[in-house]
């Protein structure tokens, strides 16, 4: 079988992604494999399209497309983004239909089924039979079971399309008819006083529902508003994940661009802050998701916290679960607050409402400075960067490791003196089978008695 190996990794041959495929095809030689660099190479695919024709010519000869990827930021990187919105800009969509393709990723597992979810959503929407995916962690390859079950992945993705197997769909094609929006009902402006109001777009959007949205919620504000786009700033290339930022937050685009300074002058200093774009495949576009991939200069540090957020979309954003929760996450994370996320896919007068209504609670959460307390999704995020910053990611990220110091964010239980002697007591006292009994009969009175002293007292 020929199977064609995508690889999403801006380090190219250097990746550590590459080395499990690699491994793959040195264990199973019975099948011819063939690399594609897609993301390190993504401005030559872009700008000639005799070198895209020639992988998608590639594509038409193989068996099983291999989307071979690290994570970054809850996805791909933003160079492997841009060469997937190419196929449907290019019309070459058809050379992926009917093919076999499976997803492999290395990474720290932080947001992976967030990847995983969308890779396999790309394959669904470009027709393709979807043979699997496989998630190790960047390290699994050094233990045996790792290796075992990364062998065992390729067999069972070979196994799948050898034998021709249907494969089922987990994500329903999204419908989108776009309605044009226009301002229907009358604007009451909102008094932000002094403070300042960011609204961050990929591009400059004319005529459309998206500039009529932005339009709404700058005219709901009476204070200072900059609007600024993605494409008006110098930004000379994705993240390379090269991580020598990991030592004091230094990136190698450092001065070759103007990046760096947007984040931190105009991003960083505004207290409430619109992005603003349009669904693109399942996703934003590549031009988003490369600000989202070079705000990693920050590393595991989260740099908005406290900030307030909302997001205004156009396209079927309601058929986008994936998105949605890698959006949560993503604020959760960072510790900001992410009041709405509007998209046009209403009638005008609900966006009307909405968007107003968005002004309205940005304003009041920023003058409460109400943060919504994060699900699992900031929480479990949170706790996977600690262990890791802690652990064997430290050398690397030392930056993070003095911030995670400095702002208490190594809370592993195993500090919490208060905790450990209770549980040693407990645990005395419950190995005497007769006091078991009595106290299994009091854990739900006593469970809430803490809790019910707070309520009286307080
Ligand atoms: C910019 C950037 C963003 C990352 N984001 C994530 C992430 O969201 N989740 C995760 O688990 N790992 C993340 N990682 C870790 C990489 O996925 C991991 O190191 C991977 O093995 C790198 O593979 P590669 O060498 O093939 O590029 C990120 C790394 C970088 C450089």
């Amino acid at each position: 079988m020929k199977i064609l190996v995508l690889n999403g990794s801006p380090k190219g041959d250097s990746s550590v992604t590459m080395q499990y495929v690699k491994f793959i095809q040195k264990k199973i030689p019975s099948h011819d494999f063939d690399f594609i660099n897609v993301a390190q190479n993504i401005v030559s695919i872009e700008k000639d399209e005799k070198f895209f024709n020639e992988i998608i010519e590639k594509v038409k000869e193989s068996n099983i497309i291999l989307w071979a990827t690290p994570l970054y930021v809850c996805l791909v990187p933003s160079q492997y983004k841009r060469f997937i919105e190419l196929i449907w800009e290019r019309g070459a969509d058809g050379a992926f239909s009917g093919k076999y393709g499976a997803v492999i990723t290395t990474s720290i597992h932080f947001f992976d089924n967030s990847a995983h979810n969308y890779m396999r959503a790309i394959c669904e929407d470009l027709n393709m039979n979807f043979a699997g995916s496989f998630s190790p962690d960047m390290y699994d390859i050094m233990n045996k079971d790792g290796r075992d079950k990364l062998i065992a992945f390729g067999k069972k993705i070979f196994y799948i399309a050898q034998n021709n197997m249907v494969t089922s769909k987990a994500f329903a094609k999204p419908v989108y008819e776009i309605k044009s929006y226009s301002f229907t009902l009358p604007v009451k402006k909102k008094d932000f006083g002094n403070k300042k109001v960011l609204v961050l777009t990929d591009r400059e959007y004319k005529g459309d529902n998206l500039s009529a949205m932005i339009d709404r919620f700058i005219s709901n504000v009476d204070g200072s508003v900059e609007l600024i786009s993605l494409s008006d700033i110098d930004i000379k290339g994705g993240c390379l994940g090269c991580c020598q930022c990991g030592f004091d937050y230094r990136c190698v685009y450092t001065g070759k661009d103007e990046f760096i300074d947007f984040y931190n002058n105009k991003l960083r200093s505004a207290d409430i802050i619109i992005f603003a774009g349009e669904i693109k495949d399942r996703y934003l576009s590549a031009k988003w998701k490369q600000m989202f991939d070079r705000a990693f200069f920050n590393t595991h540090t989260p740099t908005l916290g406290g900030k307030q957020f909302g997001i205004l979309l156009s396209g079927p954003f309601s058929f986008m679960a994936n998105l949605r929760e890698i959006l949560l996450a993503y604020f959760q994370w960072q510790g900001a607050n992410l009041i709405d996320i509007v998209s046009d896919e209403y009638d005008s007068e609900t966006i009307d409402r909405l968007i107003d209504n968005l002004a309205q609670n940005l304003l009041w959460s920023a003058g409460e400075g109400y943060v919504e307390p994060p699900t699992f999704l900031g929480v479990g995020g949170r706790k996977i960067f600690r262990d890791d910053i802690w652990g064997r990611l430290r050398f690397v990220f030392q930056a993070d490791h003095k911030y995670y110091e400095e702002n208490g964010f190594y809370d592993f239980p195993q500090d919490d003196q208060k905790t450990i002697e209770i549980n040693k007591k407990m645990i005395e006292l419950t190995s005497n089978p007769e006091m078991r009994e009595n106290v299994r009969k009091m854990i739900k009175t006593e469970m809430v008695k803490p809790m019910k002293h707070i309520v009286e007292t307080k």
